[in-house]
């Protein structure tokens, strides 16, 4: 299994490029089965994630070409509908395809996903939701079998709690339903704007984008298009948080600052100057000790959950005490133990995390959980004493590009091990 060997104590300076959104790019490719021409795709992440994804496409017969910086999904003429267990298992992603294909090949079979490192995160909204544009859903052997043999109807679906992914398979479900569908309670995420931005392009008819209610007029057919995925904000707030952590003068380019207005709200509270350009944030050589901030995690606009393990681990460096509340998965602090093995003063109560700072950290073993929680243990390597190993960097290649290439040329110095294929 791959391994992160990082040098603490290396002061990061100069430019880091940000890549397209995962999280943008896996409902997009999950969105061009709705299409009946190719669809371009730019800027995909090369992530194992988005690999993933395309061997999903590919199980349901569509093919992916890659060229520079673009893939060009192109759908076949086949009619498969089932997504089988063994890609679902490496990612729960992999259910984003059950709107689409109800809604254009008129059934689905997709494996339910187990439990997850970070919580329970059960797809039940998404189940309901369909029901309520006519699909018909059972459970048969661990898979979610589908049907609406008369096509999806339009609807009013009421979301019982924000879902981001429940709400991208929804948009992607109405858009090829007869007549009219409203959504409410929906994921305000960028992500999810722009999978309607790309929707728009195909052809479809969307209102609301970018607020909690989405209307969409179904539409018989949607046609290819050619889209850019936006920058990864997840990815540009964790190379944020490594510059505050570890640089002198480090600029984070490539990004959407207005993504990122939470944690830099939070920053701005922690004593830390930086600038932000139309796409790009910079962050000087920090002068004067970081303050101890408090966060909880919300939907957006509010603190991303994505990256409050990387905002735990800054905070074990800030002075005072700060409380980490993370109040959208129930299991999200694993890296809590691997930051108290490097020496961290933390100690989680219920959902919540209370951080005492500044504690200095001490490089050994620590293991990955899941891909946010690899990242806050790559960044606590960044500023321990001596060599930090990080083991299972397998979760971080599922939605970082080339990190330690990115971090390296900053001036870090991280070594991955039993190096293998990439990809
Ligand atoms: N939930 C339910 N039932 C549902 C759907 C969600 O109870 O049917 C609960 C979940 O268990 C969770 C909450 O609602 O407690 C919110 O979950 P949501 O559905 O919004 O999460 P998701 O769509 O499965 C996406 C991202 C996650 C990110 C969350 C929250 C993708 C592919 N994944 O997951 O990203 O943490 O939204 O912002 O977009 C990551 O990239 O590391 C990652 C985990």
């Amino acid at each position: 299994m791959e391994k992160f060997r990082i040098q603490g104590g290396r002061r990061l300076h100069g430019e880091v490029g940000v890549s397209g959104s995962k999280n943008a790019a896996l409902p997009c490719l999950a969105a061009t089965l709705l299409a009946s021409a190719p669809v371009i795709l730019r800027g995909l992440p090369r992530v194992r994630d988005i690999v993933t994804m395309e061997r999903v496409l590919e199980t349901l017969g569509e093919s992916c070409a890659h060229s520079e910086g673009a893939t060009t999904v192109v759908a076949g003429s086949g009619d498969a509908y089932h997504a089988p267990y063994e890609l679902v298992r490496t990612m729960r992603a992999s259910v984003l395809v059950l709107g689409p294909l109800l809604a254009r090949r008129r059934r689905a079979r997709v494996a339910l996903p187990g439990g997850c490192a970070i919580g329970a995160r059960p797809i039940d909204f998404h189940l309901q939701a369909l029901a309520q544009l006519g699909a018909d859903l059972r459970v048969e052997s661990g898979d979610v079998v589908a049907e609406a043999s008369g096509g999806l109807r339009g609807g009013e679906v009421s979301f019982p709690r924000i879902t981001v992914t429940g709400t991208e398979n929804l948009l992607m479900a109405a858009t090829l339903a007869r007549g009219r569908t409203v959504l409410h309670n929906c994921a305000r995420e960028p992500e999810v704007e722009d999978l309607a931005n790309l929707l728009l392009a195909m052809g479809a008819r969307i209102t609301g984008v970018g607020t909690d209610t989405l209307e969409v007029e179904g539409t018989e057919e949607l046609s290819g298009a050619d889209h850019l995925v936006i920058p990864d904000r997840i990815e540009a707030g964790t190379y944020v948080i490594a510059a505050v952590l570890a640089g002198d003068g480090v600029r984070v380019s490539g990004c959407r600052p207005d993504h990122l207005s939470a944690l830099l709200a939070a920053l701005r509270e922690a004593g830390c100057a930086f600038s932000t350009d139309a796409d790009a944030v910079v962050v000087p050589a920090q002068r004067g000790p970081l303050r101890a901030v408090s966060i909880t995690t919300t939907e957006h606009p509010g603190f991303a959950t994505d990256l409050q393990a990387q905002f735990l681990a800054l905070m074990t460096q800030a002075h005072g005490a700060s409380s980490v509340t993370e109040a959208i998965f129930e299991n999200r602090f694993q890296h809590v133990l691997e930051l108290k093995r490097l020496g961290a003063a933390v100690e989680v109560e219920g959902s919540t995390a209370h951080v005492h700072g500044p504690a200095a950290l001490d490089g050994t073993t620590v293991m990955a959980s899941d891909l946010r929680a690899s990242a806050a243990l790559v960044l606590a390597g960044l500023v321990a004493r001596g060599e930090t190993l990080v083991d299972r960097i397998y979760h971080l290649d599922r939605g970082y590009e080339a990190m330690e290439v990115k971090l390296n040329a900053l001036g870090a110095t991280v070594e991955r091990f039993n190096p293998g294929r990439y990809l």
